[in-house]
């Protein structure tokens, strides 16, 4: 087993006893820091800096010289399964990811090959290899990959969307099509998660940016069927340590003792859920991680500050909290204020674990 430094995020995650409560933040790495925007200038367009392990290695790092961060994750993106798959990812100035060839129809989920993470996604596994190496041990590196219906909304719908009309009719009219190709990507998720895990990943979350938008049964049958799936493929334990996963489903607040029944060992929560009602609904069988409105990130230090307490005072005593945002740090905080967030998350919880 490789020592870790500081290895309270995984010990939060298992809800073993920790000395205060770890944090890190969704999207840590990204445009409101100034040295990632001269190092993604560098690189050229974002896929560029994925590609490049030293580059997404130095953007990894940097939200970490700057705060006392518990945790790494790795610097990439979700969409790079369906890229390997060949739909041809762009992101253009300022619009948001694209694809060239958006899925339409049965033969194209037919001819979806499952990528193999170390041939076509083999850049992902060095950047893995290049960060835990440079992180020395500090803190634990976290792998990720989109979940399913996330990922599948994007290859329908040919990018970003608000009212997903293409996705919801294909799952309305062609349900068995919209189900082979979550399936496919079921299956890709687990290959990759477990090469990154293979690669040096102490962690995994999947993000589920968008089973909100989904009706109660379809959630179920269209997001969470897959995500238990995922769970059920994924490498335990490596390296003679446990591998924690997290699900995370934006908008997910009504369906956690679903989420928390498919053996995952934690949840993240958006803002909207309170962090005691959660802990009171799954705190028995899973830990979890948020859960500050990202957007408190632009109010003076006082008010963090105060987010700070009342979300820790609603978790209460003992393990099994990690803090984040609810979702993605904005790209226009001021950098002051993550700095405010981490010191007196670190500061204000260790009344917590006495
Ligand atoms: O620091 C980290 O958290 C690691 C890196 C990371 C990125 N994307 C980098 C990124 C992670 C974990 C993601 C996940 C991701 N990507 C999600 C799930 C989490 C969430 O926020 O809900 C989703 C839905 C995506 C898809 C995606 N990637 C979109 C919609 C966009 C464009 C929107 C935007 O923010 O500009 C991206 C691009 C992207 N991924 C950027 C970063 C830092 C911005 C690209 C740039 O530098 O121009």
């Amino acid at each position: 087993m490789t020592t870790l430094k500081n290895d309270r995020y995984l010990k939060a995650l298992l809800r073993e006893p920790v000395d205060m409560t770890p944090v890190w933040m969704m999207r840590q790495a990204g445009r409101y820091l100034p040295e990632y925007k001269a190092t993604r200038a560098q690189a050229g367009d974002f896929m560029s800096l994925c590609r490049n392990a030293e580059l997404a290695c130095e953007v990894t790092l940097q939200p970490l010289r700057r705060y006392a961060l518990d945790a790494a994750i790795l610097f990439s993106d979700i969409l790079t399964i369906p890229d390997a798959m060949g739909l041809g990812l762009s992101f253009g100035a300022g619009e948001g990811p694209k694809f060239a060839k958006p899925i339409e129809n049965k033969s194209a989920v037919d001819n979806l090959p499952i990528p193999d993470p170390e041939q076509e996604l083999q850049y992902v596994m060095n950047a893995v290899r290049t960060i835990r190496r440079e992180l020395k041990g500090e803190v634990p590196l976290i792998g990720f990959s989109g979940s399913p219906w996330t990922l599948a909304t994007y290859m329908v719908e040919g990018g970003s969307s608000k009212a997903f009309t293409k996705i919801k009719k294909m799952l309305y009219t062609q349900p068995h099509l919209l189900h082979s190709l979550l399936d496919k990507l079921a299956q890709s998720v687990i290959l990759y998660l477990n090469a990154q895990i293979k690669a040096g990943a102490q962690a995994v979350m999947i993000f589920d940016t968008w089973g909100g938008v989904l009706a109660h049964r379809d959630y179920l049958d269209f997001s969470l069927q897959y995500m238990h799936q995922i769970v059920d493929g994924l490498i335990r334990e490596h390296d003679g340590r446990k591998v924690p996963v997290t699900l995370f489903t934006k908008g997910g607040g009504l369906w956690l003792e679903a989420m928390a029944d498919t053996g995952c060992d934690a949840l993240g929560l958006d803002w909207t859920v309170n962090i005691a009602d959660a802990r009171a609904r799954v705190g028995h069988k899973v830990a979890l991680q948020g859960n500050m409105d990202p957007s408190i990130l632009y109010a003076p230090a006082p008010r963090i500050e105060q987010e700070v307490r009342s979300i820790l005072a609603d978790f209460g005593q003992g393990s099994g909290h990690v803090f984040n945002l609810g979702h993605g740090i904005h790209q226009d905080v001021p950098v002051e204020s993550p700095k405010v967030l981490v010191d007196s998350i670190h500061q204000l919880s260790q009344a917590y674990h006495k």
